[in-house]
């Protein structure tokens, strides 16, 4: 073993790593530092990127995304994509260079070109959720260690092969649930699970309304951009018509993409709610809907537009998780208190609960910063990071399988609730349920 890079890919390094990693990580050495690749330069992808270079978490060598550069993506003045990106880096290259000459960054449209180079160590997937799966699995047998982001899967099915590969290779995966990352988070879920507000009751959870407005039944398809390779955008999704809406920020309103904001910010809110009930890997033993509206047939835009549902655990402990105007709001009710925390703020039903709140991190230890700081130091140290691949999987089940009942709720209406077997991930004598769970992907390189 010569290098760093010869011990980040030995599994013997995983076994014994403080011996090796104290010979090889000197404070500054430049060969403490890791080289990584950024694939999916959109909305997320562009913001975690510049934090990255903010916080000079190492060397990015790369960026892959389909998609060239456009306009378009959150709002219509933003301007993302695999140039824009390389331009980002190669300007933060230069600022740090020395001799008035920067390291070049190299782009890809094709992420297996990334995943081939023997001098990336690691990569952040910032693609939407239909993609993750295939991209991380690759990645992790490819030898990359990957920060993937949340929801980490697309199905329950996604998460087992996600352990498996992360596991199987030795590698370090880290969701990007940030708010493992955030202090004020920190505090109030694990105050929540030390019984600070007593024993646990009920948790409810808040995520946002949809933030975008698709077009309605009847409409016409778009010509393809000519930035954009939108076969590969599709690529494990079903073939359909061009729209701007379908794709560029606004896939997490189409179930072929995502899961409406169930999965977008109830990836947050739900898993800090199994963080605080202390049940990181665990799941609910029964879930039903209670409330779900959706935009007329045809629209593009088929996600919940709005939702309630409620779940129940083992310890008693019951989770209703409600649309509304806060993005992420988590609220942990108890014998003696509550606890609430989101987006918005950090309360509680007596001032003496928050003693000990730390203030809410700015700047580069901002949560996203911090959780991929978070990673970086993982990938040296090779410990766990805070959101390891067996809890984004176990929190992105959770909003999967309240979606397969907020999807079965037009046709049962109230009243259905589902019996939940978390060990086996699967519903209880209702097979129409766990059909729900069973999302039909296609091989994305077959060009079918
Ligand atoms: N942690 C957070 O708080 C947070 C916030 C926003 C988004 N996200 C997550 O980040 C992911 C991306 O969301 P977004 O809002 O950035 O979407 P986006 O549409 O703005 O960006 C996704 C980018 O991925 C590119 N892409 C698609 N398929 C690709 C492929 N096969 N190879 C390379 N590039 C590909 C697209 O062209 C696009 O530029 C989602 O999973 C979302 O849930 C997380």
């Amino acid at each position: 073993m010569n290098n760093r890079r010869d011990f980040l890919k030995s599994s013997a390094a995983v076994a014994a790593p403080l011996l090796v990693s104290a010979r090889c990580f000197s404070a500054d050495a430049p060969s403490n530092r890791i080289n990584v690749a950024f694939i999916g330069t959109g909305n997320q992808g562009m913001g975690m990127l510049k934090r990255f270079l903010a916080a000079d978490l190492g060397n990015v060598l790369a960026v892959c995304d389909v998609n060239e550069g456009s306009y378009g993506y959150k709002e219509p003045e933003h301007f993302y994509g695999r140039n824009p990106a390389k331009e980002m880096v190669e300007t933060d290259n230069l600022r740090r260079s020395k001799s008035g000459t920067a390291n070049k960054c190299d782009v890809y449209s094709d992420f297996r070109q990334v995943l081939q180079r023997e001098d990336i160590d690691a990569v952040v997937v910032v693609v939407p959720d239909h993609w993750h799966r295939t991209i991380t699995v690759m990645a992790l047998e490819a030898g990359k260690d990957v920060y993937c982001e949340k929801p980490l899967t697309f199905s329950v099915a996604d998460g087992r092969q996600m352990i498996e590969a992360t596991r199987n290779n030795n590698r370090i995966l880290q969701t990007g649930s940030q708010e493992r990352s955030n202090p004020v988070s920190q505090f109030i879920c694990e105050a929540a699970k030390a019984g600070r507000i007593g024993k646990l009751t009920r948790i409810v959870t808040k995520v946002g309304y949809n933030n975008k407005v698709g077009p309605g039944p009847g409409w016409d398809a778009m010509p393809v951009p000519k930035t954009l390779d939108y076969p590969t955008w599709l690529g494990p999704a079903p073939v359909a018509p061009y729209h701007d809406d379908r794709c560029l920020y606004r896939f997490r309103f189409n179930y072929d993409y995502s899961g409406g904001q169930i999965t977008n910010f109830g990836a947050h809110c739900n898993d800090m709610a199994h963080w605080g009930m202390g049940i990181d890997t665990g799941g609910p033993v029964e879930v039903e809907c209670l409330d779900a509206k959706f935009l007329p047939e045809g629209s593009l835009f088929n996600t919940a537009t709005e939702t309630r549902f409620r779940c129940k655990y083992v310890s008693g402990v019951e989770l209703i998780c409600e649309s509304g105007p806060e993005s992420v709001q988590t609220r942990f009710e108890g014998s003696d208190g509550w606890l609430q925390t989101g987006y918005k703020g950090t309360t509680a039903s007596n001032p003496e609960l928050l003693v000990g709140l730390p203030n809410k991190p700015t700047g580069t230890q901002d949560p996203h910063s911090a959780h991929l700081a978070n990673f970086i130091e993982c990938v040296k140290t090779r410990k766990e990071p805070r959101a390891p691949v067996e809890v984004g999987h176990s929190s992105a089940v959770l909003c999967h399988i309240a979606n397969a009942m907020i999807r079965l709720f037009p046709e049962t209406g109230p009243g259905r609730v589902a019996k939940w077997d978390a060990a086996n991930e699967t519903f209880v004598g209702d097979e129409r349920a766990n059909e729900m769970l069973v999302r039909q992907q296609r091989d994305p390189f077959s060009g079918g």
